[in-house]
């Protein structure tokens, strides 16, 4: 019988009870757990029995996850539709001269900013840096950045922009003094819309002299003529590949140039060496140990065969707030397809809607719906058995912040597996309801890679296991044209005042105003 349907045959009979499941084995949350030097994964309270989670390793070692797991490391063309390598692995593996020729040059960029040895235009030390970027251009590094303040270097600031609403730009650069700027334009294409209007924005800031930008603008991108055309000094563009995905860019130089200024980079480095622990335990531990292997094939479970169709990521870190935004365009980018790698449509449900908040913000929010809602959501919880900052004990409760913190790591799985009674309906918790816990030491520079990594590759295997291609994403092609056509009317607009299309909406806007 094939894979996928004897795990629907199974779950059709199967009526999982995690209190009974717990129950009848004392032994469950180490069955059903992973522990590593670097992180320990518990997923004792997800909906599976010993039958259900062979079916799930079954079902990987039948739509050879091994093979395609290797084809990806070894650079096959996997992304097939675009003929591309998927290599971002390699961004860390200390193997690739090209690689660690970029990196070489970042790091001496990155010292003469940090020692005042590079300075701006009036001899200025540039203190603030200002990456512009969007999509995966922004998202890892700024993942990696919240994550790691504790970490900046003295007086270093890094600020991201994105958004092509000027409030974006404009609120970023209060306050902040051109003089002490060092702007980095990061665009692997170096023609995303918004960027290059936010860059030609920032150029204007510095009254678009070609000394001061010479000596204030840096740029990443894969595209080397684009970035002189736009006048950057060459000798501050720093390059990446074409076998590196946008939203699996953090590694590159993408998050390599602005996160080494900030953090140092030896900091940067330690990122990289988190991400290849990661890489390695993915490439090499049994499907059983693996955990992104089981984090997705949970997940698989979860969508395709209970029917839950949206994540939450809770990591119990201020410093991961970041995180479940980065997570986003990895999964949603990643593997929100219809169509299988062989271009036909595809017959099972892909993509899962992610979404979190830390905790525990979320705990005063949406945690709600999660205990007591109609639609069951998979929550994944992430915690650390140390804090960035240490505190004492606060003289109420006897405990420290990270303590009271941690209270709440370990008691929201519970509720939510357990729920509790009540007679009154509506203080009744019904419980049964699925979650895994990733529990590491500390959120420093490894961990934080080492999370990175295992985001690209819990996506990546949906991706295998689906059939589909990760690695590219058409999806946000269509909407992307049509605004141009939009900028075209706009213009009309601008020639002809009393020009208007035949969007009412679109028309108003025109009008200036909302009634006559
Ligand atoms: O619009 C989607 C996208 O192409 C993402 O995949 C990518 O991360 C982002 O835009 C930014 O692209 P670029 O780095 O080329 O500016």
């Amino acid at each position: 019988m094939n894979a996928w349907k004897k795990l629907k045959d199974y779950k059709r009979k199967f009526r999982p009870d995690l209190k009974k499941l717990f129950e009848s084995d004392p032994d469950r949350a180490k069955t059903f757990s992973v522990k590593t030097p670097h992180v320990y994964f518990d997923f004792s309270r997800q909906l599976i029995d010993e039958k259900a989670f062979k079916y799930l390793i079954d079902l990987a070692n039948k739509k050879e996850l091994g093979k395609k797991i290797k084809a990806m490391f070894s650079g096959e063309k996997i992304n097939v539709t675009e003929g591309r390598a998927v290599l971002h692995t390699a961004l860390r593996s200390d193997t690739l001269p090209e690689v660690k020729a970029v990196l070489n040059r970042i790091k001496l960029f990155s010292e003469e900013v940090l020692s005042g040895k590079r300075t701006g235009i009036t001899g200025k030390k540039l203190k603030n840096i200002i990456s512009i970027g969007i999509g995966g251009s922004y998202l890892g590094p700024d993942y990696l950045a919240t994550a790691l303040r504790p970490y900046a270097q003295a007086g270093m600031n890094l600020i991201f922009i994105a958004n092509i609403d000027a409030t974006d730009f404009y609120e970023k650069i209060r306050g902040v003094d051109p003089e002490e700027t060092l702007i980095i334009v990061v665009s692997k294409t170096f023609t995303t819309a918004e960027t290059m209007h936010n860059a030609r924005t920032a150029k204007k800031w510095f009254k678009n002299d070609p000394e001061a930008i010479k000596k204030h603008f840096a740029a990443v991108s894969t595209a080397r003529e684009k970035v002189e055309a736009f006048g950057i000094n060459p000798e501050n563009m720093f390059g990446f590949w074409d076998w590196v995905g946008g939203r699996f860019s953090a590694t590159s130089a993408v998050g390599a140039l602005p996160l080494s200024i900030y953090l140092g980079f030896e900091n940067f480095k330690k990122i990289l060496e988190g991400a290849h622990w990661m890489d390695k335990h993915f490439q090499s531990e049994p499907f059983e140990k693996n955990i992104p292997v089981l984090s997705a094939l949970l997940d698989i479970w979860n969508i395709n065969f209970m029917g839950y169709k949206t994540r939450a990521l809770l990591p119990y870190s201020q410093g991961l707030a970041k995180l479940p935004a980065h997570t986003q365009q990895v999964e949603m980018e990643s593997n929100g397809k219809s169509i299988d790698i062989n271009g036909k449509p595809v017959k099972l449900d892909t993509g899962e809607i992610v979404f979190g908040e830390p905790g525990t913000n979320g705990q005063h929010s949406f945690y709600q719906l999660i205990h007591q809602g109609t639609q069951i959501i998979p929550c994944d919880f992430i915690g650390f058995i140390k804090p960035q900052y240490y505190t004492d004990y606060d003289p109420e409760t006897g405990v420290t912040h990270q303590e009271e913190l941690m209270t709440n790591f370990f008691a929201q799985p519970d509720a939510l597996a357990f729920g509790k009674e009540d007679k009154n309906l509506a203080k009744n918790f019904p419980g049964n309801r699925p979650s895994s816990s990733l529990l590491l030491e500390i959120l420093d520079p490894f961990t934080a890679g080492l999370l990175l990594a295992w985001t690209e590759h819990r996506a990546a295997v949906k991706g295998f296991i689906w059939g589909i291609n990760s690695f590219d994403q058409f999806g946000v092609e269509l909407g992307k044209k049509l605004g141009v056509k939009v900028r075209e009317e706009i213009l009309k607009h601008h020639n002809d005042p009393s020009y208007r299309t035949g969007s009412e909406l679109i028309n108003i806007f025109f009008n200036g105003k909302l009634l006559g």
